[in-house]
């Protein structure tokens, strides 16, 4: 049975109206704007108000998407959300969205959670779900509230994170040539330690000594990080170009995981290909895990960075240590 093409109709995106600037957080903790823009790239970030949760900014970004497939919630029949903050650890957050967007009960929904790289995980499920026939509209959805598991003590790690949401819609195309090309996923499962949430799983059930030592909150080895992010985002592009037989200056743009501009740079050195074909907005929202790559992919665009026909790379790298890629000829 010959297999179905399948296309992104819409994107949409979402950002908590609250902005925290480099200055702000230089008041509470004991840093510099500076520091924070030369090891990073970040001046801002977007944070979520009390009562606003991942489930609502998911909703957001995907009504945006929606609207731009000229679709309506009554259309989806499959609803996966990348994401490591649900609104609550059972059930998941999909199911909370469905109800919210008014997606019908016949939908197929699930969460999906391989951190940063989460949205392309989810892409390359959910376009193999359209693929074979079984599924004609999803909504692939990347959420994050991070404000919510990051120890806002740790001057290490607190800078370098925000809240938001990205979403597309997927769906079957009768124009052969266009849409997903291609997926590439990984995982370094050696390294778990370097990013992680120490307790509060099953194996270690959150206690009043484990939440009083901060042991509920994302610790990462930032060095570590870096040096297997970099390798990481480079060994992913390079396999998806070759496994399609594309050079690195056939992309027209390249959208990464928006998580310190020194990884991008390196990525880019790595590739060869300019700056400038790199997609980079961390400066506005710092690192939102799983939904950088589809807040970057709707801002570029909307804002003409992606034309018809344009071959576009997504890659991206997060706690596991995940990877993932994917090639896509825009429609
Ligand atoms: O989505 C995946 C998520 N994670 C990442 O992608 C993170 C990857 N790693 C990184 O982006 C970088 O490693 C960081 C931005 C986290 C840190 O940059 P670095 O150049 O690796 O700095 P460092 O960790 O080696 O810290 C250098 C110094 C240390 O002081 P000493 O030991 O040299 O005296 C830190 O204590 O900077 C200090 N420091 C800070 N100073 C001011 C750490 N955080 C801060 C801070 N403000 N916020």
């Amino acid at each position: 049975m010959p297999m179905n093409q399948c296309v992104i109709l819409g994107t949409g995106s979402y950002a908590p109206p609250r902005v925290v600037t480099n200055e702000e957080l230089a008041k509470t903790i004991d840093t510099s704007p500076e520091w924070i823009y030369t090891r990073s790239g970040i001046r801002e970030r977007h944070l979520t108000s009390p009562g606003e949760n991942t489930s609502d900014m998911a909703v957001h970004a995907a009504r945006a998407a929606l609207a731009d497939a000229k679709l309506t919630p009554a259309d989806i029949d499959l609803l996966v959300v990348a994401t490591l903050t649900p609104d609550l650890p059972m059930p998941a957050v999909a199911c909370q969205v469905q109800h919210k967007l008014g997606v019908p009960t016949h939908a197929a929904c699930f969460d999906l959670n391989a951190a940063c790289s989460g949205f392309i995980y989810a892409l390359d499920t959910a376009s193999a779900m359209i693929q074979s026939g079984r599924y004609k509209h999803a909504l692939v959805i990347g959420a994050e509230k991070l404000s919510a598991i990051v120890d806002w003590s740790d001057r290490a790690t607190c800078v370098l994170f925000g809240d938001g949401s990205g979403a597309v819609v997927l769906s079957r195309t009768t124009k052969p040539g266009f849409g997903i090309v291609g997926t590439k996923l990984g995982a370094y499962g050696d390294s778990t330690d370097l990013l992680c949430i120490p307790k509060g799983g099953s194996s270690c059930p959150a206690t009043a000594a484990s939440i009083a030592a901060g042991d509920h909150f994302l610790k990462m080895k930032g060095k570590e990080v870096f040096k297997l992010a970099v390798r990481a985002m480079d060994e992913a592009a390079r396999d998806i170009l070759e496994q399609h037989h594309v050079k690195a200056d056939q992309i027209a743009l390249v959208i990464p995981h928006q998580a310190n501009v020194r990884i991008i740079e390196a990525v880019s050195q790595y590739l060869e290909l300019p700056m400038d074909r790199f997609y980079v907005n961390l400066d506005r929202y710092g690192n939102t895990s799983s939904a950088s790559v589809p807040i970057a992919l709707d801002e570029a665009r909307r804002g003409g960075r992606i034309k018809h026909g344009d071959l576009i790379l997504l890659v991206a790298f997060g706690a596991g240590l995940t990877y993932g890629s994917a090639l896509i000829r825009w429609n």
